[in-house]
């Protein structure tokens, strides 16, 4: 299955593995690679000297390429950024505050560059800034989302812009793999699809909330962090709408120190961090605190394994899926569902 998107990152289906916070590891990133696909490490919850780690690890279980998702307005970016360039990472994934230092960088060592984006002016925005190709992310998607669903903002991103578009938000089979394909796009980017495997390292009873829960429980919410973010609607999000303004604080402080001893950052890199995320994303200061919270939280269900005490960022396609494949049998069955079904269209 060959599209400018294989063609751009040497992988044989057109079928990315996105970055996922504490789910996007070495294991299932060398899984995708290994069945075809692929996979992002999941580098913006990392310290860099893990992010290494992780290089080195994806290097032992695979010999094809594969990528690293990190923020770039967060304190190890410049690190991060070489360690990548020194071991020849294939390419890198980013989504808000983009620096075009770093993108011009990057792309000097031959690194592609492919943000996530979820609204027209964006994608617009990321290719002049230098993309390579751009992962559309409709509102089906999973984490923070945009507003728009990925039928209108698809063919509109396609038509605005000259680089290799990526469908994401709301695939899970070769059936979403041709209509990504009809509407211009050169692949499909899965997150929830892709942490709802056998591979995928969150604990077995949070998978099981993933696999129980019905499309319409998966809601947008800025209550986490202050940006518009998917996830399933359980009782710690319940907890969280309601949450007084105090609660919140003590909340913030608690599980920002927590999170500058898990990544290293020191308390003044953490607060420079979130001062430029509040410049970049418009966020007031009560926003910006709760943001200190989203990490810890999030790590409770995917780490620790209490999916009612955490939060669970998801893509409302797990309302649609009640299965847990592994890697290669999910990438085997996508592929071949894409060719019955483009032979089924062909007859028509
Ligand atoms: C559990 C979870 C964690 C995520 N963490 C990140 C992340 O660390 N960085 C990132 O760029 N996107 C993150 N995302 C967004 C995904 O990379 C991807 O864009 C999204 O899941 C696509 O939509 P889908 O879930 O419908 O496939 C996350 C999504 C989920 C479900």
């Amino acid at each position: 299955m060959q599209t400018p998107l294989t063609d751009l990152l040497g992988c044989r289906y057109p079928i990315i593995q996105t970055a996922m916070g504490w789910v996007a590891d070495p294991v299932l990133v060398s899984a995708t690679c290994n069945a075809g696909g692929f996979g992002f490490l999941a580098g913006a919850v990392m310290t860099p000297a893990e992010v290494e780690k992780g290089i080195v690890a994806i290097k032992a279980l695979t010999d094809q390429p594969f990528g690293v998702n990190f923020h770039m307005y967060a304190p190890g970016a410049a690190e991060i950024i070489d360690i990548c360039i020194k071991h020849r990472v294939k390419a890198v994934s980013y989504s808000r505050s983009p620096a075009s230092a770093m993108i011009t960088k990057l792309k000097a060592a031959g690194i592609v560059c492919i943000p996530t984006v979820g609204a027209l002016k964006h994608a617009v925005k990321a290719v002049e800034m230098g993309a390579d190709a751009v992962v559309v992310q409709g509102s089906e998607g999973g984490g923070h989302t945009g507003a728009v669903a990925s039928t209108i903002l698809l063919p509109q991103v396609v038509a605005a812009v000259n680089v290799p578009v990526v469908a994401a938000g709301g695939y899970k089979d070769g059936q979403g793999l041709v209509a990504a394909l009809a509407f211009g796009a050169a692949g499909i980017a899965m997150g929830t699809r892709f942490l709802m495997t056998k591979e995928s390292p969150v604990p077995q009873v949070t998978k099981a909330s993933y696999t129980r829960v019905q499309a319409e429980q998966v809601i947008v919410s800025t209550r986490l962090d202050g940006i518009p973010q998917r996830m399933i609607n359980n009782d710690c999000l319940r907890n969280l709408q309601n949450i007084s303004a105090l609660g919140m604080l003590w909340l913030a402080i608690k599980n920002g120190l927590a999170f500058s001893r898990i990544t290293g950052a020191s308390v003044p890199a953490m607060l420079l961090a979130g001062w430029q995320m509040k410049q970049a994303n418009g966020l007031s200061f009560g926003q910006t605190l709760m943001a200190a919270n989203a990490p810890m939280m999030i790590q409770a269900a995917m780490v620790d394994g209490h999916p009612n005490a955490g939060i669970l960022p998801s893509g409302q396609v797990a309302g649609a899926i009640d299965d847990l494949p592994a890697v290669a049998e999910l990438i085997e069955q996508i592929e071949r569902q894409a060719r019955d079904t483009l032979d089924a269209l062909g007859r028509l």
